[in-house]
């Protein structure tokens, strides 16, 4: 499967979007990381973030679901208000049930996996179903083993993260995610982490979640990937969105300055 066809999930576009945010901003002490963002992202798109080195991207990422809590702005998730207070010159969380809520329905991959060494892979997946959403252990079990068996790792389902490449790894933290029945997957950088033998590994999951027409944000440094699997490209640029865009109208040339520059100092390696 070399690219996605949108053009139905983008006919169906709900009016409610998956995830919006307004004029997000965040500081950390008197650095202001995070400007004040506008966006939007509807059910079924992949939107790649992409943007030098310290441009926010994880700390964007972050405050969607609430790793980080924005210093101001407001944000949306299936339209529901996320219920943030003022406190002091930042916002605090008013609502702790509704952020442990939240939480679950946007799902975080990591770089480095965050699976946990002392359990099996398969009861890494197992994990959070059974002790934060309270399932039932039979029939999680059974959705993580199907889980398990989509990521091509069911023969590994009773070894310990150590005994795994680091591509199954993040294999099986994709599969820990989707068992929570995520609406919306967020990968922060999923593949730098990996010899460059088993980045590929990754990107095919990844490439099956977004033609099952998945909601998903990726921060990546993998362009081919970007170009050929996103519905939408947006570059930070210092804590703003510099561009945003059709892949292909971005990557043609000519939209940003600044997103030129970036791809080809890229392109340079
Ligand atoms: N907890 C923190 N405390 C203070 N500053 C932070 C913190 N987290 C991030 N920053 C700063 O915020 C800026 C943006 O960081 P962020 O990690 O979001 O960038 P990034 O675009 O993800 O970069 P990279 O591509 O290197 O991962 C950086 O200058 C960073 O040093
Ligand atoms: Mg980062």
């Amino acid at each position: 499967m070399a690219s996605v066809n949108r053009s139905v999930v983008a006919h169906n576009t709900p009016a409610v979007p998956a995830i919006s945010v307004n004029d997000l901003h965040k500081r950390y002490g008197t650095v202001e990381v995070l400007k004040g963002i506008d966006f939007r992202a509807h059910d079924g798109e992949v939107v790649s973030i992409l943007g030098a080195s310290g441009s926010g991207k994880s700390t964007f990422l972050r405050c969607l679901n609430l790793l980080e809590l924005p210093s101001a702005g407001r944000l949306q998730i299936f339209g529901e208000k996320v219920n943030l207070r003022p406190s002091g010159s930042n916002l605090r969380i008013g609502d702790r049930n509704q952020v442990d809520r939240l939480r679950t329905q946007v799902a975080m991959v990591f770089q480095n996996f965050c699976l946990w060494s002392h359990m099996t892979v398969l009861e890494n997946l197992m994990e959070a179903p059974v002790h934060v959403q309270r399932r039932s252990r039979g029939q999680v079990r059974d959705e993580a083993e199907a889980m398990l068996k989509r990521v091509g790792l069911i023969d590994r389902a009773k070894a310990y993260p150590a005994q795994l490449s680091g591509g199954q790894q993040q294999r099986a933290a994709i599969a820990r995610a989707l068992v929570m029945k995520p609406r919306v997957l967020l990968f922060d950088e999923p593949t730098s982490a990996l010899d460059p033998e088993l980045v590929g590994e990754v990107l095919k999951v990844m490439r099956d979640l977004a033609a099952e027409g998945r909601t998903m944000l990726i921060v990546t440094h993998e362009m081919a990937f970007a170009r050929d699997v996103s519905s939408r490209i947006v570059f930070l640029e210092q804590g703003r969105i510099n561009a945003e865009g059709l892949p292909q109208e971005l990557f043609r040339g000519g939209v940003s300055e600044r997103f030129d520059q970036f791809i080809a100092r890229f392109n340079q390696g």
